[in-house]
């Protein structure tokens, strides 16, 4: 008997150590611990034994199953190990391989300037208010003291939509819209930024699109002085503290007097150089005291009431303070543009 049992075990070690998938594994666990397999059919054998038999060979049988499913085990075990191994080979991750990088969007430039002139005027206790882009011809002109067939409207070529809607060609509706908003006719002290379209065609200088900030204020008493040194902060602002500026007379309908606004040049300081044409000095933006037709247009009283406007073009800002020399960078999504621009990645540098 204790042959057998023997020759039984060596039998299923033999298998064992040929065994190299979990299938083969279940087959060798099926046939020799089944009902049917060979240890059953030892056990039933022991009906034959006498008592002493019995027990001895019992033992020895128990013993048997005992070792052949510790050696079914450790089959198992390592067959296990195999696989995850294989595993590991097989999907293993090279981490000195150079990664694909991790693309962070980032703030438009034209937006983070906006938002740098929206912060100083807000600090300044102006409120920032928006407009229509779909304008009508009342507020984008007749109110703004161009009335039609003005001969000022052909500078702003515009997209008209029907006669009297059109693409605002600037953000001086904004302006006429606040003032009669205003039923109790009070103080304003607003900038709107927005979108402002013109025919043009489009080259490194000229857009069909492009923004403006619009600056108003209205009160009793506000002159010229005043309007002077709200510029001179924002330039001083926005392009460094050393920078002076300098006001020329100019023309537009909806301010009287009409000024340009130059900076001193923030390239060579005012001695001249090729952004500033030798001159010293750059033009930065249109302004003015606002007109008394615009007044009475939007129910205030010239009388009572005095104010100045201006218009800050966000592009020309930007180019200047930046050195950008093609305004169409700003829209053609040029992903290696808009990256220098990124304040996460060049907080990072
Ligand atoms: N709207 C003018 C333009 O688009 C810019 C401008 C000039 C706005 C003078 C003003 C101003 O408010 O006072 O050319």
């Amino acid at each position: 008997m204790n042959e057998k049992i023997n020759g039984l075990k060596q039998e299923v070690e033999q298998k064992l150590k040929n065994v190299s998938t979990m299938k083969e594994l279940n087959e060798v666990k099926t046939f020799y611990l089944g009902k049917k397999g060979p240890i059953s059919a030892l056990s039933s054998m022991m009906k034959d034994l006498s008592v002493e038999e019995k027990r001895e060979f019992g033992s020895a049988l128990n013993k048997l199953k005992q070792e052949v499913n510790l050696m079914m085990e450790e089959v198992r075990i390592r067959l296990e190990e195999e696989e995850l191994n294989r595993r590991l080979e097989k999907e293993k991750i090279d981490v000195t391989l150079p990664s694909t990088g991790v693309h962070f969007g980032s703030v438009h430039p034209l937006t983070q300037i906006i938002d740098e002139i929206e912060e100083l005027f807000v600090s300044m206790g102006y409120d920032v208010v928006e407009g229509p882009e779909v304008e009508t011809d009342l507020y984008n002109f007749e109110k703004l003291n161009l009335p039609k067939g003005h001969p000022a409207r052909d500078a702003q070529d515009s997209f008209y939509i029907t006669e009297e809607l059109l693409l605002r060609t600037q953000t001086s509706p904004v302006q006429a819209r606040t003032m009669d908003a205003n039923t109790e006719k009070t103080p304003i002290r607003v900038i709107c930024p927005g979108k402002v379209y013109r025919r043009d065609d489009d080259d490194a200088t000229h857009s069909h699109q492009f923004t403006q900030i619009e600056g108003l204020v209205i009160d009793k008493d506000i002159s010229l002085a005043d309007l002077k040194g709200t510029l001179e902060v924002f330039a001083r602002k926005v392009f460094g503290e050393d920078r002076e500026i300098r006001l020329r007379p100019s023309f537009f309908p909806f301010t009287e007097p009409s000024l340009e606004v130059d900076v001193s040049c923030m390239k060579c300081g005012g001695k001249g150089c090729s952004v500033c044409k030798g001159t010293g000095w750059i033009e930065i933006l249109g302004s003015g005291m606002v007109h008394p037709n615009v007044l009475r247009a939007c129910g205030y009283d010239p009388e009572k009431y005095t104010g100045f406007a201006f218009g800050i073009g966000p592009e020309r800002v930007a180019m200047l303070k930046y050195g950008i020399s093609d305004i169409r960078a700003f829209y053609t999504n040029d992903k290696r543009f808009l990256e220098d621009f990124n304040r996460v990645k060049g907080s990072e540098e």
